[in-house]
């Protein structure tokens, strides 16, 4: 595993006008003196992607989005496609973040076709699975992650680039964290599910998502099986994204 480059994704959520650019150049700008060892990532609001991508020019930092339509193109008023996203600039996108899975009932079902889309116009996705505290409490956690997998990763995927973030719902914004050996648990239950299923399934990066700070970060990617980080809070500012890329160097 520690010979798959790592992939560090900042998901900004609904956060960030354009003068926020300002943060993603001073990243793009450390990158260009000390290049990081691994992917670099940063998901803007749709509205930033395409002025994102511009300032980043051929910077060492991905642009990526933070949803989708399943639909290739049709009359859903208000939505934005594959095409789209990677239209203006992106390269990857986060697919199933438990965000939309509760307040927008996404599906498994949904979430797969998404996935199917990003596919077929060249994005790479990024699928996120995790448990609710009442699950962990319950000892749910590694079959509710393995039920998501089976139901969110669709066949094509087989061969394809792509990632999986794993983020236990209760650990997003809250400052919780598990502990290394929950973390790695899980990744080990992730990794299995991908060997099975997938001809690349021993390199796909299994990021960790979920309260990953400056002063946590490199623990967690030292952690086995850890292919990087989904940072949403911390990946705001230069400040707080740039040590977290460095850790996982
Ligand atoms: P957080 O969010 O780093 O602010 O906990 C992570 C995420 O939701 O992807």
């Amino acid at each position: 595993m520690s010979q798959v480059r790592k992939l560090v994704a900042g998901n900004w959520k609904m956060h960030g006008v354009a003068s926020q650019l300002s943060e993603a150049l001073l990243i793009a700008q450390s990158l260009a003196q000390t290049p990081a060892v691994c992917r670099v990532a940063l998901c803007p609001p749709t509205t930033l992607i395409h002025r994102m991508s511009e300032v980043l020019g051929d910077a060492a930092v991905l642009v990526g989005a933070q949803d989708l339509h399943p639909e290739v193109k049709g009359a859903f008023t208000g939505d934005v496609s594959a095409h789209m996203l990677h239209d203006a600039g992106a390269q990857l996108v986060i697919i199933g973040h438990s965000e939309r899975r509760a307040a927008y009932r996404e599906s498994n079902d949904l979430i797969a076709a998404k996935v199917a889309t990003a596919l077929h116009v060249g994005l790479e996705p990024v699928i996120c699975v995790g448990e609710t505290r009442e699950e962990r409490e319950a000892g749910q956690a590694v079959l509710v992650v393995e039920s998501q997998l089976a139901g969110s990763l669709p066949d094509v995927l087989d061969a394809a680039h792509f990632a999986i973030a794993y983020e236990p719902v209760w650990a997003i914004g809250s400052g919780a964290t598990p502990t290394i050996a929950e973390i790695e648990a899980i990744h080990a239950a992730i990794r299995a599910h991908l060997v099975r299923r997938f001809a690349n399934g021993a390199s796909v990066p299994i990021l960790y998502g979920g309260s990953v700070k400056p002063d946590n970060a490199a623990a967690i990617m030292q952690a086995r099986e850890v292919g990087g980080a989904l940072v949403g809070g911390a990946s705001l500012t230069a400040r707080d994204f740039l040590p977290i890329i460095r850790a996982a160097g």
